[in-house]
């Protein structure tokens, strides 16, 4: 409940600042429904493509309900890098997977989706780490 009241501030302020962000957004997942996902992944593009974009079922932060993806008023997913990374943090979110640290998160960029964190987010946002960095845990590989 804390996450999804800070995102919907984040979102109405985004929006009150110009930004291009709708109402909408890709929330909580549950397993059943992440299983779907990514397996119409592997069965479209191979396994080991659909890895780098999509969490198997039981690894994605969708599940826990803290992660959020932005979507524009268009209905495609926030495309610009650093769009939300500006403002993310001020709400206790970080920007999940950055370009440049695939080889850490294990993923592709993804600038839309946005994880809480809470009162930390600043400090890693300023420090420019991965979480994982920031935590000192290994990512990258199931
Ligand atoms: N797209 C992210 C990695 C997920 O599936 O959770
Ligand atoms: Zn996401």
């Amino acid at each position: 409940p804390t996450a999804l009241s800070q995102l919907q501030k984040m979102i109405a302020d985004m929006q009150s600042l110009g930004l291009s962000i709708s109402n909408s957004y890709s929330g909580y997942r549950s397993y059943q429904y992440q299983s779907s996902l990514y397996q119409n992944y592997v069965n479209s593009y191979g396994q080991a493509s659909a890895d780098t974009f999509s969490a198997r079922p039981g690894y994605s932060e969708h599940q826990t309900g803290l992660a959020f993806d932005l979507i524009q008023p268009n209905g495609a997913l926030l495309e610009s890098p650093n769009e939300a990374q500006w403002i993310a943090h001020k709400y206790g979110f970080i920007v999940r997977y950055q370009s440049g640290k695939e080889s850490i998160t294990g993923y592709m960029a993804e600038p839309w989706h946005v994880r809480y964190i809470g009162n930390e987010a600043v400090n890693i946002y300023q420090s420019g780490l991965t979480l994982e960095e920031y935590l000192h845990v290994e990512g990258g590989d199931y």
